[in-house]
This record gives C-alpha cells, sequence and structure tokens, in this order.
C-alpha cells in the first residue's frame, strides 16, 4: 500500500472497483450460461416431444382357414391357416427395426393352440411413416379331439363365431432416420406382443365384424 493517507485511499477505491468489476463479470457470465442452458433444456425437450416414438399401429385385414390342394398326397390332411395384418409406422423422422417375428393361432376361449410358425424368418426395417402387411401360412395343429376344449370348439366353430386370437411375437428397436440413424441413433430392444382378436365363420373366413378390427399391444 502507498505510505501517505490520500495514497492509500485512492488505491482501496481502486481495489474495491476492481473487485466489484470482477464480480459483475463474473455475475454477468454466470446468468449467461444459466439462460444457455434453459435455452438449450428447452430446444431438447421440443425435439424430443417431436421425435417421441410412438408405437406402430396393428389391425387385421384378412384371415381364413385353408385346405392345401386336393392331389397333394403328402399334406393330404393339413389345413392352414392364412393371415394378413397392416403394419402402420406413424413416425415422422423414427424407423422401427423388427427382430424375427413368431405366428401363433389360439382358440380364445380355453387358450389351445390351433397353428404357429414364424411370420418372418428374419430381421427386418420398417421406414418412417409406412405401412407393411404382414401376412403368412401356419399348419393347423390343433384342438385334437382328446383336447378338454375340443367340445366347445367345435360347438362354437358350427354356429359359425368361433373367437379365435392371432398373436405376434417380436422385438423393436426405434431409429432416428437420416444421418442421426446412421451415427447409430437408435433405441434399445423392446419385446413386444401383437394381439388381434377375432370371430371366424363355420367356413373358416373372418366375420365382417373382425374384417380391419385393432390389434392389442403388449411390451
Ligand atoms: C395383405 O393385404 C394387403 C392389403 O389388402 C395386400 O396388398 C397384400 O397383398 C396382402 N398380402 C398377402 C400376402 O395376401
Ligand atoms: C423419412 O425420414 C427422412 C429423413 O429424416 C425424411 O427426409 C423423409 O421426409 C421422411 N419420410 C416421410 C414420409 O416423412
Amino acid at each position: 500500500p502507498p505510505a501517505t493517507a490520500s495514497g492509500r485511499a485512492k488505491w482501496r477505491v481502486a481495489r474495491h472497483t476492481r473487485e466489484s468489476c470482477t464480480k459483475v463479470v463474473a455475475n454477468t457470465l454466470c446468468t449467461l450460461l444459466l439462460v444457455v442452458l434453459l435455452v438449450a433444456g428447452v430446444v431438447l425437450f421440443v425435439v424430443w416431444l417431436g421425435l417421441r416414438p410412438h408405437r406402430p399401429r396393428f389391425s387385421l385385414v384378412s384371415f381364413a382357414v385353408v385346405a392345401l390342394p386336393p392331389g397333394d398326397a403328402a399334406a393330404q390332411q393339413q389345413q392352414q391357416v392364412a393371415f394378413n395384418v397392416s403394419d402402420r409406422n406413424p413416425n415422422r423422422h423414427i424407423g422401427i427395426l423388427y427382430d424375427a417375428t413368431q405366428a401363433s393361432v389360439h382358440y380364445d376361449n380355453g387358450g389351445v393352440l390351433v397353428a404357429g410358425g414364424p411370420a418372418f424368418a428374419s430381421a427386418w426395417y420398417q421406414p418412417n411413416k409406412t405401412t407393411t402387411f404382414i401376412a403368412g401360412l401356419l399348419d393347423v395343429v390343433g384342438p385334437r379331439a382328446t383336447d378338454a376344449a375340443w367340445p366347445s370348439f367345435q360347438a362354437e366353430l358350427h354356429a359359425g363365431r368361433l373367437p379365435l386370437r392371432l398373436q405376434l411375437t417380436t422385438a423393436i428397436r426405434f431409429r432416428l432416420t437420416g444421418g442421426f440413424g446412421a451415427l447409430g441413433f437408435q433405441s434399445g430392444r423392446r419385446r413386444m406382443h401383437v394381439d388381434c382378436h377375432m370371430l371366424v365363420g363355420s367356413d373358416g373366413e373372418l366375420l365382417p365384424e373382425s374384417v380391419g378390427a385393432a390389434c392389442d399391444r403388449y411390451f
């Protein structure tokens, strides 16, 4: 510090000014930083709201019991069911990666397996905002005459209102489209079950009220 009293006073004032200047600059920087963080948070939140993945939507297009052509000696008794389910990806900027997909048909009144098999044997990708059709043929395996559910199955089939449930089992991942997808921006794998409840007539065809029915999804 200077030797004279007035020098010391000036020195104190200068030090005080310097300190308050530093404080003001620090405060301003802090405020700026907070504002930038807040704005970044809001922007991220809005982007997340816009990109939030929506689950795919499924509905039943057609279902029928088909017999193999007569003369096919190897499969004389074999019946099959043909199904067709529409699958909509409602996301504008998100594609969906599906694992191999299994299909099964159960009698909805007792849970006996009616038919089963692969619907998609390998993994596949559904682009953003598209509809695809998951269709396949499954071998009929039940119910057998010895099953407890056989009498009611037969009765409901002959009455023309057989309740069946088609189930698709797979796992999905969401992937951002465009460059972000190429950079590997995708979600973790989630197992998914799709349940389509339907009524089938005595001819093995879908009743009109079940055509286009929306399917349930479980994760
Ligand atoms: C499934 O239904 C869609 C829409 O009617 C049709 O375009 C498609 O060819 C069907 N797929 C099969 C395998 O029948
Ligand atoms: C699918 O995503 C790409 C890339 O983000 C985008 O350019 C395209 O418009 C999207 N398609 C639809 C139908 O929204």
